[in-house]
């Protein structure tokens, strides 16, 4: 599609999930049947992307090699990024300002999970030659004051973006996945700390607002953003990826099945990914595929 990198900030302290993250990564805990991270990995692989920088903390870097490696069973580059404390969400741009070099990007965070039918459409929206600079993408939910919030104007437009107001403007959150253009470096660097001491991604946003550079994609209802902040949250999160799963009997959020539709790897590395998985369930879904060819 484009030239386009891709993050997935995936750091944090988890303390949100204690005792269960004292010692291995949020986003490596189980979604059913994958680790929470290969779902943002195939958002970013959906938009088109294979160059991704994969931020963590220091000490959690190598359970995530272990769990990735460099992306090339996937057909991907991976690259790996340590945020040595948790700044705040804009830091990862400064962070890989380096990888990124002046080109565009998709982020997400590690604990975000997207699934609807026209995802990959809605995301190439933010590729279109019209698109703004920066596109970000708004849900609707119960409890917006918990997250970013976008207040429209009359006309629909972005007014401002609110992060976890006491009196949410909207019902409309907005999602952790972000395509910036290539000066998103440049303008994290005037970000200040919060009052909560963090670089928030809110006010990098509100720098291409002012520049009347931002546009909001709503995803409808046919989309879920499942949230993984609480214990019961995923468990649901992952109830649903089993519901569906058992259903269509498809696969969601499964980088091997994504590479391969997408042509980035062929039949026989496919069968190596099922045969090296075959013992799981998971591993018999990527036989099936395989038998079924293309
Ligand atoms: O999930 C979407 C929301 O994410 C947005 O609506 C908000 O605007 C945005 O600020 C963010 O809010 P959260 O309160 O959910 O952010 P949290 O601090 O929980 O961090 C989100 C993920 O990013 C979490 O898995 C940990 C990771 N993280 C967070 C920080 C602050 C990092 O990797 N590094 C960090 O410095």
């Amino acid at each position: 599609m484009t030239g386009r990198k891709g993050i997935i900030l995936a750091g944090g302290s988890g303390t949100r999930l204690y005792p269960i993250t004292m010692g291995v990564s949020k986003q490596l805990l189980p979604l059913y049947d994958k680790p929470m991270i290969y779902y943002p990995l195939t958002t970013l692989m959906l938009a088109r992307i294979r160059d991704i920088a994969i931020i963590t903390t220091p000490h959690e870097q190598e359970q995530f090699i272990r769990t990735l490696g460099d992306g090339a069973q996937w057909g991907l580059n991976l690259e790996y990024i340590v945020q040595p404390s948790p700044d705040g969400l804009a830091q990862a741009y400064l962070l890989a300002e380096r990888f990124l070099d002046g080109r565009s990007s998709a982020m997400t965070l590690g604990d975000n999970i997207f699934y609807g039918h026209g995802l990959p459409q809605l995301m190439a929206r933010a590729e279109a030659p019209d698109a703004p600079a920066g596109t970000v993408f708004g849900y609707r939910v119960a409890d917006p004051e918990r997250y970013g919030v976008v207040d429209f104007a009359e006309d629909g437009t972005v007014r401002a973006l609110v992060e976890k107001p006491e009196d949410p403007p909207s019902s409309y959150a907005v999602t952790g996945l972000y395509f910036l253009d290539g000066s998103a470096p440049l303008r994290a660097r005037d970000v200040k700390p919060s009052a909560r001491g963090e670089l928030e991604i809110t006010t990098l946003l509100e720098s291409y607002l002012h520049d009347g550079a931002l546009g909001v994609e709503l995803m409808g209802r046919g989309f879920a953003w499942l949230d993984t902040g609480t214990h019961g949250s995923l468990l649901d999160a992952a109830n649903f990826v089993r519901t569906l799963q058992t259903r269509q009997g498809m696969l969601a959020g499964s980088p091997d099945e994504v590479a391969f539709e997408l042509g980035w790897i062929d039949r026989e590395a496919l069968a190596e990914r099922a045969k090296l998985v075959e013992k799981s369930e998971y591993g018999r879904y990527l036989a099936d595929i395989v038998r079924a060819g293309k």
